[in-house]
């Protein structure tokens, strides 16, 4: 056992599965009704058990051999570093920000403890393409802004704490700018920004600019515009004093103007800002102008839709201990038809799946807790040790709308906490799963990480004194399946019989 297989074609699933043929003359007589139900269960097992070898097992326990090349394009650990966020494929570069260990043997050897950087790999073969180190945390990645170019590619906006922004060239990993201020007493350096938004060139420079949120001290906030080119300050207005909180920037096209929502203990209200430095607004640029919005619906409202079937998704509570997940899946007729509850779990953002040949469905991340509730072990630090299931349920359907539900992998984490902060952080996770054509064949692939720390010993929850977890090593996992190009074959081997 352990060996790989791929996903297998009819033909060879009857090889291995039928009865060897009889030398009899009634051999031709049809399957029972019986005999077919059991017939493509055990089709059926035999995938969901190859599906589950293909992402369940570790690569050394299955012995990665070339025959792997068929599923899995590649499969990529890195030490002393968490992948968080979601991962963009841009000029064949995946890229991913990180932030560095907290605990362990990797704790601040490749990134700083406070801080973490971003990584580049190479889409077709996972290997390194480079790293570019950060002192403070990186909080988002966005590589769809189409207004910002660096070498003919879009550059990538790294938004990090206190008040971290720069462009980043994707291929290169230079950085093409830093936020930076033209004087210190006019524009103060911006601090706790928000993700930039684009708007339409203000400094006529002819390359689109930013604007952002920045919060000083409480009732001490601005707008920060940004040279999309340079990096430089245009212009830093104060926001009105009676704002606590300032949120929710949006840029309106039409009238030019800026709306925010501010905050007092009272009550929240919309204010407006007009840019008046705005002159052209054609609308060619601004047809350019890609607003990460949209991705914002995809991922954060946890509702997605895959032809004329929904999921709906909820998390409630406190992992790891008070939450719970609720999944279904309905139909066009808004009917329940798959749905899934649990306790001490939670679900991470559904991907949608639209293959050729009309198979659409989704990809559902869980993750559930399963350490012991009554007892906490604990280091005399106070760190303690979660144990969590991660497991990949992809749900499809084919063109005349038959479900598929298969369990496509179960991996273990182990999680380390103190004080309510852990890594890996549940909400660093929630884009783990990405869908996108990583090699150029023309069907999609998935490329999924999950981050767990490695314990050096057989029972984690197994740890006596503070040193215990000094020898363990955190490490994020990237693997590349070909998702796609693979299900055909499923449902091939379900239908012919
Ligand atoms: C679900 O997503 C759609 C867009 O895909 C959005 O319009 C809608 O408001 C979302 N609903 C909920 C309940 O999040
Ligand atoms: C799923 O359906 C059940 C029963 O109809 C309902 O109680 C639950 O709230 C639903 N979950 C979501 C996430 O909508
Ligand atoms: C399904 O639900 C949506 C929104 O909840 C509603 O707009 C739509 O009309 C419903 N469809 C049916 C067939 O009930
Ligand atoms: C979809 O799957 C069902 C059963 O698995 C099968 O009977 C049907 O022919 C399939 N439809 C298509 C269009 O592949
Ligand atoms: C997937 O796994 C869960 C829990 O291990 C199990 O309850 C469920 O029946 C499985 N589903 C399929 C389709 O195998």
């Amino acid at each position: 056992m352990g060996d790989y297989q791929r996903l297998q074609t009819e033909a060879e699933g009857e090889v291995q599965n039928a009865p060897q043929p009889r030398h009899n003359v009634y051999y031709v007589k049809p399957m029972s009704l019986l005999h077919r139900v059991a017939f493509i269960t055990s089709i059926l097992v035999c995938i969901v058990v190859v599906l589950f070898f293909i992402w369940g097992l570790p690569c050394e326990m299955s012995q990665c051999g070339q025959e792997n090349v068929n599923s899995i394009s590649w499969d990529r650990t890195l030490i002393g570093l968490e992948l968080k966020g979601r991962m963009h494929l841009v000029g064949g570069n995946l890229i991913a920000i990180l932030r560095g260990a907290q605990w362990g043997k990797s704790k601040g050897v490749r990134f700083p403890v406070n801080g973490g950087g971003v990584v580049a790999l190479i889409g077709k073969t996972g290997t390194e393409s480079y790293w570019v180190r950060l002192n403070v945390l990186p909080r988002y990645i966005d590589c769809s802004m189409s207004e910002l170019f660096a070498n003919g590619v879009r550059t990538c906006l790294v938004v990090g704490e206190n008040g971290y922004l720069s462009a980043l060239d994707p291929i290169s990993g230079r950085t093409v700018w830093n936020i930076k201020t033209p004087s210190v007493k006019t524009y103060p350096q911006p601090k706790d920004i928000d993700v930039p938004i684009p708007i339409p060139d203000m400094d006529s420079d002819g390359i689109g600019d930013l604007v952002t949120l920045s919060r000083f001290t409480k009732e001490h906030h601005r707008l920060a515009f940004i040279s999309g080119k340079t990096g430089y300050l245009i212009k830093e207005p104060p926001l009105s004093n009676d704002c606590l909180q300032v949120t929710d920037l949006k840029f309106d096209y039409a009238t030019s103007t800026l709306q925010y929502t501010c905050s007092n203990h009272i009550m929240s209200r919309q204010m407006s800002y007009e840019v008046k430095e705005i002159k052209s607004r054609s609308m060619k640029t601004l047809d350019k102008v890609i607003i990460p919005e949209e991705e914002h619906l995809r991922f954060v409202e946890g509702n997605n839709s895959a032809g004329e079937h929904k999921v709906i998704v909820s998390n409630s509570g406190t992992c790891p201990n008070d939450c719970a997940v609720s999944v279904n899946v309905t139909d066009f007729r808004n009917r329940t038809i798959w749905s899934y509850h649990s306790q001490r779990a939670y679900i991470m953002s559904p991907v949608s799946l639209h293959f050729k040949h009309s198979i659409s469905g989704f990809l559902l991340k869980i993750w559930q807790w399963h350490s012991p509730t009554e007892k906490k072990t604990k280091t005399a630090d106070g760190i303690s040790v979660e144990l969590i299931k991660e497991r990949i349920i992809l749900i499809t359907f084919n063109k005349s709308g038959n479900m598929h539900v298969v369990n496509a992998s179960q991996t273990d984490i182990i999680q380390l906490c103190y004080d309510n902060e852990c890594q890996p952080h549940l909400s660093f996770q929630t884009q783990s799963a990405l869908i996108a054509d990583l090699n150029g064949d023309g069907t999609q692939d998935l490329i999924s990480y999950f981050v767990t720390y490695k314990a050096n010993n057989d029972d984690p929850l197994l740890i006596s004194d503070k040193h215990s977890v000094d020898q363990w090593e955190l490490e994020s996992r990237v693997r590349v399946v070909r998702l796609e190009a693979e299900l055909p074959k499923l449902y091939e081997a379900v239908s012919k019989h």
